[in-house]
């Protein structure tokens, strides 16, 4: 039986985003712009890209500017038309009219299981994404769309993950996971035998970190409505895949493309460098910009 399809996605947007103050004091970090575009929009583009236009964003406190940002904007778009500015008008309504957005809230940031959790009415009993909208992902295929084939081959979760350095591995979930051979290649795909969020470097079981993409199960829910709050006191996404791994196999899949960290500020800095040098129209004069600087 084939799996069954993948059209929703959910995107926790209820962090306190601590690691970006004071700018996220009074606006989400998910609003914050790389180059000209906000963090979020990239990651509903890429859930657009990937065949998916039902998108959940998991709201809190203060994050109605989100709200707003995939509303139509009645005024700002009479006022461009008027002006005859077609080029910002289609920009302006680009994504709001390709998508179809709902939001539920997460009244306390929890943890990331629980705002997934918060999801479980909009999603209903049908497989879904989720994505971490700071995890901004530079791919040739966008990275939900190479999940989405591994997820429709072994009709399982999977999720996402990436080598990190040894030091570094205790920022994230981490897995422990056979390589598994698909479509000739090796070690690309792993069966995961088990997870833990946030090791110290000397209990890690390996390098391989997980970042924001998942697909995810229905039965997900269920996970995470039994487990206790784990590391930092949170409900963790990863605590609730341990408890699922129990009852079915979930996978790992080493995606291709590059991932930056833009709710951290220095990952945040190198997005806006790389994407900037890559636009059509600023690439050229900020490559001389940075050229010329005094390192
Ligand atoms: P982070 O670990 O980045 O936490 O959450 P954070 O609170 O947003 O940011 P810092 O670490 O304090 O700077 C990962 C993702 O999970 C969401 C966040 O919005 C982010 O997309 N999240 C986290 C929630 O929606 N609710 C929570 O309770 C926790």
């Amino acid at each position: 039986m084939p799996a069954a399809k993948v059209r929703k996605a959910v995107f926790p947007a209820a962090g306190l985003g601590t690691r970006f103050l004071p700018a996220t004091k009074a606006q989400p970090k998910e609003m914050l712009p790389v180059v000209d575009k906000p963090i979020i929009q990239y990651g509903v583009e890429e859930a657009m890209h990937s065949g998916i236009q039902n998108i959940i964003i998991v709201t809190g406190r203060g994050k109605s500017a989100i709200e707003d940002h995939f509303d139509v904007s009645f005024e700002l778009e009479h006022l461009l038309e008027s002006r005859g500015k077609k080029d910002l008008l289609g920009i302006v309504r680009q994504v709001s009219d390709m998508i179809d957005v709902s939001y539920i809230r997460q009244k306390e940031a929890l943890g990331l299981g629980h705002a997934v959790l918060r999801a479980q009415e909009l999603v209903g009993p049908e497989p879904f994404a989720v994505v971490l909208a700071d995890d901004v992902i530079e791919a040739e295929t966008p990275c939900i769309r190479q999940l989405l084939d591994i997820y429709e081959f072994f009709g399982a979760p999977v999720l996402a993950v990436m080598e990190v350095p040894p030091e570094s591995i205790s920022s994230y979930g981490c897995i422990d996971a056979e390589p598994v051979s698909h479509n000739g290649s090796k070690n690309k795909v792993f069966r995961i035998r088990d997870l833990v969020e946030k090791p110290k470097q000397s209990e890690a079981p390996s390098n391989l970190a997980i970042i924001g993409r998942y697909i995810l199960t229905p039965d997900i829910f269920e996970s995470i409505g039994k487990v206790e709050p784990g590391a930092g006191g949170e409900i963790q996404l990863t605590d609730a895949l341990r408890h699922l791994l129990r009852s079915r196999p979930i996978y790992a899949f080493k995606f291709e493309g590059t991932r930056y960290d833009a709710g951290d500020k220095l990952g945040f800095l190198k997005a806006t460098v790389e994407f900037a040098l890559q636009r059509h129209d600023l690439g050229a004069p900020f490559r001389e910009y940075l050229k010329n600087l005094v390192l």
